[in-house]
Formats: C-alpha cells, structure tokens, sequence
C-alpha cells in the first residue's frame, strides 16, 4: 500500500473538520500510551462511528468485547441515555484498571462496567447473572475467538441488535486462505458464519485512514 501519508492526512482534515477538540479523549490517549498499552484503539473517526451508529439505533445497553484502555468504551457510552449502560470485558487486569480510571475521568464510572477476565468465561457469568439483552455488540478482542464471540452475540442479542466486529480485512489478509495465523483463521470462520447465518443480515466496509487498512462488519440481528 502506497498511499498511507494521504490515508493519514485525510483522516487528520476529517478529524479537523468534524471532531472538535476533545480533551477527554486526548487524556485517554495519553495515559494509554504512558502506561506502554499497545496504539491499537479505533481511530477518532471510527469511535465517532460507533457512536453514531449507538445513537442511530437508540442503543441503551451495549456489549464490548475487548477493552484495551477503554477508548472505545467512551465513545460508546457518550450515545447513552441516563439509564444507558456499557459492559466492557477485557482479559489484561492492566489494561482494565487503566480503563477503568480513564473511564472515571471521562465521567462515566456510574455507565461504564469494566470486567475484568477471558471474555468467553464473563460472557458465561453475564448471561448467568441475567444481563439484559443487548441492542449494540462491539467485538473487537482476540481475533481468533470470533465465531465464539458472534455465537455469544447473537444469544444476547436484543431483535434489531447491531453486531459490529473490527478489523475483519488486516491489510487485505482476510482473503488469504493459505494463512495459518489464528487470527486470520478466526476472522475468516467468523465471515463463514455470517455468510451461513440466517439470524444475522449482514455487510461488511473496508476502512483506510490512521489506522491502515482494515474493515468493519456490521450486521443487524433479526
Ligand atoms: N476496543 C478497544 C481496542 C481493543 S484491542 C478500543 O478501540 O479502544 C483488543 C483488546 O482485547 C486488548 O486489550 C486485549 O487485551 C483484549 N483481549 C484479547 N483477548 C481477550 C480475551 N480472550 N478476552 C477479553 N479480552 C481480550
Ligand atoms: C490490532 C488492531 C486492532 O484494532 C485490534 O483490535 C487488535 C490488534 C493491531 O493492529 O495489531
Ligand atoms: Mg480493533
């Protein structure tokens, strides 16, 4: 890919043009990287996307999968009514106590439930504690878990929920049938499954912007 410096430069004039200022997020951003958690957030605009489409759907309780230092986590829960509530699930305690702070200095202690352990035992615990269904499923964890964490999605899934997965292309690898590597495998079972799904319409978007070359797919499910 030839073309990352004006990938990069556009996405800083969208940023410009529609995303004001925002300290909350910035310190966010900050304290990730000063605790050495890897840059691997969704890009401004992504997060305004997810926002967008949380507000779209009148989302008041949504599931994330994948935490890392609760950047996601924050844009999700701004789209939030007062009653609204994000459950965040992330396996590095590290990366969860750092969420969790950035979470309260963001304002969003009472909104935000961090939890904190490998996602397929708290996805076990939520449905056993009775969370309610969810209208919203950001999936955005270990790659390779996917086809879990769609099962899971759709189980707690509300009708009309929107399932959304990141990085489903990874620099074009997702249509790489040789690779070995588990994540690719698990993005690739995870397509199969929406494809075979009949739960679940679904597309899939290929992003280029700060974050290279990569993709989300959104369904909505029936
Ligand atoms: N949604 C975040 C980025 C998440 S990065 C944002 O945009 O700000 C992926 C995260 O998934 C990492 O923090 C990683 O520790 C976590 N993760 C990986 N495997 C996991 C598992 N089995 N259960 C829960 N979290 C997991
Ligand atoms: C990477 C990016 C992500 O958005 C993610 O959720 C996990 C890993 C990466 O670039 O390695
Ligand atoms: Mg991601």
């Amino acid at each position: 890919m030839g073309n990352k410096s004006i990938w990069h430069d556009v996405d800083s004039y969208f940023i410009d043009k529609l995303l004001p200022f925002d300290p909350t997020l910035e310190h966010v951003l900050k304290a990730n990287r000063e605790a050495g958690i890897p840059e691997i957030e969704v890009s401004p605009t992504q997060g305004k996307l997810l926002y967008l489409l949380a507000k779209i759907k009148g989302a008041e309780n949504v599931l994330e999968i994948g935490t890392l230092g609760g950047y996601s986590s924050i844009w999700l829960a701004r789209a939030l009514p007062e009653a609204g509530k994000v459950y965040t699930l992330e396996i590095n305690q590290e990366y969860a106590n750092i969420a969790e702070e950035n979470i309260r200095h963001a304002g969003f202690q009472d909104k935000v439930d961090v939890i904190a352990g490998k996602a397929l035992d708290t996805l076990a615990s939520l449905k056993e504690k009775g969370v309610p269904p969810f209208d919203l499923i950001f999936i955005d964890a270990d790659k390779q878990n996917n086809p879990h964490y769609l099962k899971w999605a759709l189980n707690l899934a509300n009708s009309g929920a929107l399932i959304v997965a990141d990085n489903v292309v990874r620099n074009g690898e997702v249509i790489n049938e040789q690779r070995t590597d588990e994540q690719i495998r698990g993005i690739r079972r995870f397509m199969d499954m929406l494809e075979n799904e009949p739960l679940i319409e679904s597309t899939a978007i290929q992003t280029v912007g700060q974050k290279g070359y990569d993709g989300f797919a959104i369904g909505v499910v029936k």
